[in-house]
């Protein structure tokens, strides 16, 4: 057993409800706060000294200095297994031309994909690790990964195979996705929904058969998979025992509807959600995830996350961090930014990246400083939590522990 302590704050983000506006008074915070955890588990916070006294046997982790300690943080929503790069893709944009453009004259997805089927899987590995490592000196404990960039049975299983054996390796909790339905890659012969018959047929069973993936994604956008082709893909990802999450809403609404109706675990984008999306993200437990990394990237309109929040959904904030939309891969800066255009309380935006993400994963067992739950917490150097969201995300953690050992 072990106290870590003093802390000049603890915010422990319990008692916040699942869903809805947060103000920032309904925050807990203990004040020269000390944590018990043992193997691997909170055991109590509290009062540092009241700690000390209570658990006298307990080894004490002395912090110095200011610091406050938090959850770690949880981005619901990334691609970082990816080869190569797409500066010229953002050069392109910032002479004007589309996301859409750009995908259609070569360059977006697609070259994403030729470039990562180049890389060996050692390459891949070591590229995405790095990419795991920077987040977690940024804080973020659980990272959710998806494959996409290999867009065939062959490339996809490879590129689930190296999300696992990152894994297997990070320190950090990692949840792999399949995304294989990203878009209709263009060295298929045949439609849209061959292509995704493919991945139930061929895929799918691979999955399963070596636990690659509990989760499934799709791009339901006109210029990858429609309501429809979606509709009948997640109607199988169901049937196969999958938890569904979607990207719905990039650029035209409507998805976030069918998402909810198939029980999704979240609906990630937004920036184009309308009120029906709003209405049904609201009223369900499907939970409503924007990636404002998507819209600094590509110079686009925030997900409503004010309204998203004010009509009851529950709002996660995830980096998106891929080699498009979104090279940023900060999502400290992003969801802080994010608050500044949304008028999002700290209170929301430290929720969105902590229990509300976890929830988008379907983990109830972090996100919160509570007891029974992960010890998994991060500290920053300054006896006032505001200077967490006001730094824009260039206050940086100065201490990182997962499963109450220190990782970073
Ligand atoms: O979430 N919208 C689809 N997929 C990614 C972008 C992928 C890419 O541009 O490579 C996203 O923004
Ligand atoms: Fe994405």
């Amino acid at each position: 057993m072990k106290l870590t302590g003093p802390f000049s704050q603890i915010l422990t983000l319990s008692g916040i409800p699942l869903k809805g506006a947060v103000k920032d008074e309904q925050l807990e915070i203990i004040t020269d706060g000390g944590i018990v955890t043992a193997d691997g588990k909170i055991i109590k916070t509290g009062s540092f000294e009241k700690l000390r006294n209570e658990f006298p046997n307990a080894e004490i982790e002395e912090i110095k200095g200011k610091n406050v300690l938090l959850p770690g943080f949880i981005d619901s929503h990334t691609h970082i297994c990816f080869g190569g790069k797409r500066a010229k893709d953002f050069a392109m944009r910032l002479n004007g031309k589309t996301y859409l453009e750009i995908a259609e004259s070569g360059g977006g997805i697609w070259s994403s994909v030729t470039n990562t089927r180049n890389e060996t899987e050692e390459q891949l590995f070591q590229s995405t690790f790095e990419r795991a490592e920077r987040l977690i000196k940024n804080g973020i404990t659980t990272i959710e990964i998806k494959s996409g960039y290999g867009l065939s049975p062959e490339h996809e299983i490879k590129i689930l195979k190296v999300i696992n054996r990152v894994k297997d390796q990070s320190k950090a909790t990692i949840v792999p996705t399949f995304l294989g339905a990203h878009m209709k890659p263009r060295d298929f012969e045949g439609t849209n929904l061959e292509y995704l018959q493919l991945l139930v047929n061929e895929v799918f069973p691979i999955i399963k058969s070596e636990n690659l993936a509990k989760r499934i994604d799709i791009f339901t956008e006109k210029s990858a998979f429609s309501i429809e082709e979606s509709r009948a893909y997640l109607q199988k990802a169901k049937e196969n025992g999958f938890e569904i999450t979607v990207h719905a809403d990039q650029f035209t609404p409507g998805a976030s509807v069918m998402a909810v109706e198939f029980g999704a675990m979240s609906a990630d984008h937004l920036e184009f959600s309308d009120e029906n999306d709003i209405r049904a993200l609201s009223g369900s437990d499907t939970v409503a995830t924007a990636l404002p990394g998507a819209s600094i990237g590509l110079g686009m309109q925030y997900a409503p996350a004010r309204k998203l929040l004010d009509s009851g959904a529950c709002l996660a904030i995830a980096s998106d961090w891929n080699p498009g939309s979104a090279p940023m891969g900060d999502l400290l800066t992003q969801a802080s930014i994010l608050a500044t255009f949304e008028k999002l309380s700290m209170a929301e935006v430290l929720s969105g990246i902590t229990f509300r993400s976890a929830k988008a994963l379907n983990l109830t067992d972090r996100g919160v400083l509570e007891i029974g739950k992960k010890a998994d917490f991060i500290s920053f150097p300054t006896d006032d939590f505001r200077d967490i969201i006001y730094n824009q995300g260039q206050l940086k953690p100065n201490q990182v522990w997962k499963r109450g050992v220190q990782i970073s």
